[in-house]
């Protein structure tokens, strides 16, 4: 396990919570193909799956933010943006060829700065809509 689920990471709205488990899940199975696989048409796979669901989380959580009048939504969307770039420099070469060799660096930096992101950019805001829900 590269990101475990605890507490400090839970936002208490159940979609959120789902998707970011789902999202560590996948994580978790792209740094263990990444250590164990000789092929990497499994580690492929699961990249374009970790493509596809992060940025509909994105779009879900930022439609979610704007709901809530969150008043830090420019400041997180850049985030997103910006991971956003470097998940499809990744995926790219990934989706014109299933063999492709993936470098690590990259993938090193997206689990990182996921798990960052969920303990300060979007545990801000699960304090943020709890407070007004208070
Ligand atoms: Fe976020
Ligand atoms: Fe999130």
């Amino acid at each position: 396990m590269i990101i475990e689920w605890n507490e400090e990471i839970t936002s208490g709205i159940d979609e959120i919570d789902r998707q970011h488990k789902q999202i560590i899940g996948l994580l978790n199975q792209i740094v263990y193909f990444f250590e164990t696989s000789d092929s990497s048409k499994e580690l492929i796979s699961s990249l374009l799956e970790f493509s596809k669901v992060i940025h509909e989380h994105f779009d879900f959580e930022e439609k979610l933010l704007a709901q809530y009048g969150y008043k830090d939504l420019k400041n997180h969307k850049a985030g997103h943006e910006e991971i956003s770039d470097m998940i499809n420099s990744v995926v790219m070469p990934a989706m014109l060829d299933d063999e492709a060799d993936i470098p690590a660096e990259p993938i090193i930096s997206i689990v990182r700065w996921f798990e960052n992101h969920l303990k300060t950019e979007d545990a801000r805001y699960f304090k943020s809509i709890k407070q007004k829900e208070a």
